[in-house]
């Protein structure tokens, strides 16, 4: 890692004996910070302004033409003088400094460019020592940024949550792909995160379930499989079950129109429950009775379902570079958590008695809420019910100090119900920490065997799409060490940045054809980016080991285009920081697209193979440099970055 004495070593040799540092920055981390910190050291006297003012005033520049750094002068708030004419006041009484040119006074606004030299002086080696990490920041999730030893705030990120028995389908995707980032983005902030799956597990449906597999279940199938398998299953004894509802609403219907002519139908109702009581409805009713009371032989059934899916999950999951420190559960939540949620509902009045169920009115509160039923008349709890009882005991076993929702914006309702009852039990403090993270739908999505069921299938379809567009072009198809394995990757990837383009809440079509594409803002296109960095660095590494790089003569990457290329690569601190802020993956993949492609236009006017020995260290220092901040850009998002392809 970069120390503040590395940084001052450098900055001492351009004659800055300080390094510039307002509070609450990090110039050993993010470079950043020593121009906003420098700029606001030399303004706020010149505007005769508090220095928080100066400093909180400086934004970022979307684009370079506007520089790096820029301020809008009526954020200064200093009464009685015109914007533009403060900026070119303040602009000429600017000093001459080591780190920024003249500062040009544009309109309202004041805006600063890094000088070129000293900024690959401090950039490069930043990130060159800082590796893996530049970019990110452990010290936002301390809880006390001054006494590390007070520990770090914990987030619970909630995502997948699949249902077993169930398709994986196209909100479990986002979810995965959604949550998995989030998980990364507090990781890298030092927040403590607990990365949490919640399955749906139990109900009246793993009775179905179970009664399915006494009938048609295959030991075999179950351990080669275990996730198709029970879904076929699953299938299977819902298509009987569907029968046998369809029959006795042909026998109610005869009932009727017997007690409509006058006649006496009562041996047909006999009939229709004696076969209602035999029926699978209520043997299903039966068996997951027996699982709430805790039959043994029942339980251990459906806990083998549970263990054996989530080890097939698990598997799929790493795939993805997910792991989860815990698989709760609809089934995880304890009748006491439950009992004693529903007696503060009670007490506190906010639940009642409706027709034997037990209803909250929201309405009270908030129109769009409605009504929501929290038990049901047989006594059994439902999916909110769960819910209610899981928060308070992830409260309890955790501490957490957030907790995200992933989940579909077709659960908006159902998220906002469960935080307003937390909140009007007496637990504003609970749902105060919880948020919910919405997406919206995808379209389209489907195998090329049919609709789509499970996240495996889809992987497999893109893996090999991708296999396809690679063997296009054969000589390169020819070099890949292992195409198989680098295809899986591509189509992870192509799937997954297709799902991060654009804002969470859009909806998208699922077009196979458009995320396998080269060509475009793609996954593939992010990984041949990152390839092609590897394979220059490759051919000249026996010119340069990586610990020579660090010494590389800055002053021979004086061409527009390294300077530009060093200028984006400075901004990946503030990007990460703010991406942070938006929690969108857009936010990052913007950021890495642009770098990207000012990667990409360089490399005619930057050749490295076959330069001289000076020049040819320093150019390799600023690709070894792009690469690894494509590579934890890339990391972030959940994408593994390839070498060869
Ligand atoms: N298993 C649910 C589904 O597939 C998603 C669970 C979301 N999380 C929650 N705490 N309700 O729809």
């Amino acid at each position: 890692h970069q120390s503040l004495e590395d940084v001052t070593a450098i900055l001492s040799a351009i004659g800055i004996n300080e390094v510039p540092k307002q509070p609450n920055t990090y110039p050993e981390l993010n470079p950043v910070d020593i121009y906003r910190s420098h700029i606001t050291e030399i303004l706020a006297p010149i505007a005769g302004v508090d220095k928080e003012i100066v400093f909180r005033g400086l934004q970022w520049a979307t684009t370079l033409d506007n520089g790096d750094l820029l301020i809008a002068t009526p954020a200064l708030r200093i009464k009685g003088k015109k914007p533009d004419e403060l900026a070119k006041e303040l602009a000429s009484k600017f000093p001459e400094s080591p780190l920024v040119e003249p500062p040009k006074a544009d309109k309202n606004f004041l805006k600063f460019f890094f000088k070129p030299l000293p900024l690959a002086n401090i950039v490069l080696p930043s990130i060159i020592r800082n590796a893996s990490s530049y970019g990110f920041n452990r010290n936002i999730g301390l809880k006390d940024p001054s006494d590390p030893s007070k520990g770090r705030k914990r987030v619970i990120v909630e995502f997948s949550s699949p249902n077993i028995a169930k398709p994986f389908h196209a909100g479990h995707l986002r979810s995965t792909i959604i949550g998995g980032f989030l998980s990364n983005i507090y990781e890298g902030a030092g927040w403590d995160v607990i990365r949490m799956n919640y399955l749906g597990d139990w109900g009246k449906q793993y009775g179905v379930l179970a009664l399915g597999f006494e009938k048609f279940g295959s030991e075999e199938a179950l351990q080669a499989n275990p996730i198709g398998h029970l879904y076929d299953v699953y299938v299977k004894i819902n298509a009987i079950f569907r029968e046998e509802g369809e029959k006795y609403t042909a026998m109610e219907e005869d009932i009727k129109a017997k007690e409509v002519k006058g006649e006496d139908a009562s041996a047909e109702k006999q009939q229709l429950a004696k076969e209602k009581e035999a029926g699978g409805d209520e043997a299903a009713r039966k068996y997951f009775k027996r699982m709430v009371d805790g039959d043994k032989e029942a339980l251990g059934l459906w806990a083998r379902f549970r263990d054996l899916s989530i080890e097939r999950y698990k598997q799929t999951y790493a795939r993805l570079n997910i792991s989860y420190d815990v698989y709760s559960g609809e089934s995880q939540v304890k009748d006491e958590s439950m009992d004693k949620a529903a007696q503060i509902m009670a007490d506190t009045k906010v639940s009642e008695n409706s027709e034997g169920a037990v209803i909250v009115d929201l309405t009270r509160w908030n129109k769009k809420l409605g009504k929501a039923v929290v038990k049901k008349k047989d006594g059994t709890s439902l999916y909110l019910t769960r819910d209610i009882g899981e928060i308070f005991q992830r409260d309890e076993k955790f501490h957490f100090d957030k907790m995200i929702y992933v989940v579909a914006s077709q659960q908006d309702l159902h998220l906002a119900q469960l935080f307003k009852i937390v909140e009007v039990i007496g637990h504003k403090d609970i749902a105060d920490k919880c948020r919910h993270i919405n997406f919206g739908m995808v379209k389209g999505m489907s195998t090329r065997k049919g609709t789509v069921k499970f996240l495996d299938d889809i992987l497999r379809d893109v893996g090999d799409k991708m296999h396809e567009v690679m063997r296009v072009n054969d000589d390169k198809y020819k070099q890949v060490e292992d195409p198989v394995k680098t295809a899986d990757t591509l189509g992870i990837s192509a799937v997954m940045v297709q799902d991060m383009t654009g804002k969470r809440v859009n909806g998208y079509d699922f077009d196979m054809d458009r995320m396998c594409s080269f060509e475009g803002d793609t996954g593939p296109y992010l990984q041949y980016a990152h390839a092609r960095l590897s394979s220059i660095i490759r051919k000249v590494s026996t010119e340069a080991s990586p610990d020579q790089l660090i010494k590389a003569d800055w002053t021979l990457l004086k061409e527009k285009h390294a300077v530009d290329l060093i200028r984006a690569l400075a901004q990946w601190p503030d990007v990460f920081l703010n991406t942070l802020k938006t929690e969108e993956p857009i936010t990052t993949l913007t950021y890495l697209f642009k770098m990207t492609h000012a990667l990409s236009s360089s490399y005619d006017h930057l050749q490295v193979v076959g330069s001289a020995p000076e020049l040819l260290k320093a150019r390799m220092a600023l690709y070894a440099s792009a690469r690894q901040v494509l590579s934890n850009g890339m990391r972030l998002l959940g994408l593994s970055p390839l070498d060869r392809m």
